[in-house]
């Protein structure tokens, strides 16, 4: 199903975040370690999985063979029409159910499995997002998380907290400043052991590397 969505989502403003930032995105999270981190936070994946923030579809070379559908939450259509070469080589079906993960438009438990990668950083109102993926998934159904955010470390948080302004509008309203544990747990998700720690890259870089990797289940 690849039904034709119109209509503005809040997130997906000006021509910058529409014809720009998708690709931007593809470039920054697209390889090298962020690509390992993909990988990993797949593991686990099966059944019925529904993926908030599709994006240009980075995770879907990643999933492992026990997935058997992906339903892709995604509002930006160039991010979507990104990912039309990955949706023809995927061995599993992939439609496009929706466009905004604060409101899904999916049955309660009606998935084995949540995924959501560098999203809960850019979806506006993450907590409500964090407490639809608990509701659409089944009870002892997974939600797996990558994100970056808020570093432990209190200098890069101060710079986390100045440049914040300036990345949510030059990357689409993404945060530096959020804690993605935190988001979860608040919905009702028992968390998993997290990874969390700086992916390589120069000192500078810190505000945009503090990533956060784990699975959360519904009780
Ligand atoms: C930094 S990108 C990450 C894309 C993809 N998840 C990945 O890992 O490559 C953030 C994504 O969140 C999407 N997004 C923004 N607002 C959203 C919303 N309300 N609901 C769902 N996704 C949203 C953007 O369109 C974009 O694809």
């Amino acid at each position: 199903m690849d039904r034709d969505y119109g209509g503005p989502v809040a997130g997906i403003g000006g021509w910058w975040e529409r014809h720009v930032v998708p690709r931007l995105v593809e470039n920054a999270l697209g390889s090298g370690d962020v690509r390992r981190e993909r990988a990993a936070v797949c593991e686990g994946l099966s059944g019925r999985v529904l993926e908030v923030g599709f994006g240009s579809g980075l995770n879907l070379s990643h999933l492992p063979a026990g997935v058997t559908s992906l339903d892709a939450v995604e509002p930006s259509d160039l991010g979507w029409s990104m990912s039309a070469p990955r949706r023809d080589a995927a061995r599993l079906p992939v439609a496009r159910v929706g466009l905004d993960g604060q409101h899904l438009d999916v049955e309660d438990a009606s998935y084995d499995a949540v995924l959501c990668t560098f999203s809960l950083c850019t979806i506006p109102d993450a907590a409500l997002a964090a407490r639809e993926m608990a509701r659409a998934v089944r009870p002892g159904g997974t939600v797996h998380v990558l994100e970056h955010g808020a570093s432990p470390d209190p200098r890069v948080r101060r710079w986390q907290a100045r440049l914040d302004p300036v990345e949510r509008a030059v990357a689409g309203g993404c945060h530096l400043t959020r804690d993605p544990v935190a988001l979860v747990r608040a919905a009702g998700l028992e968390v998993g052991p997290v990874t969390q720690r700086y992916l390589p890259g120069p000192a500078v870089s810190r505000p945009w590397t503090y990533g956060y990797r784990f699975v959360a289940r519904r009780p």
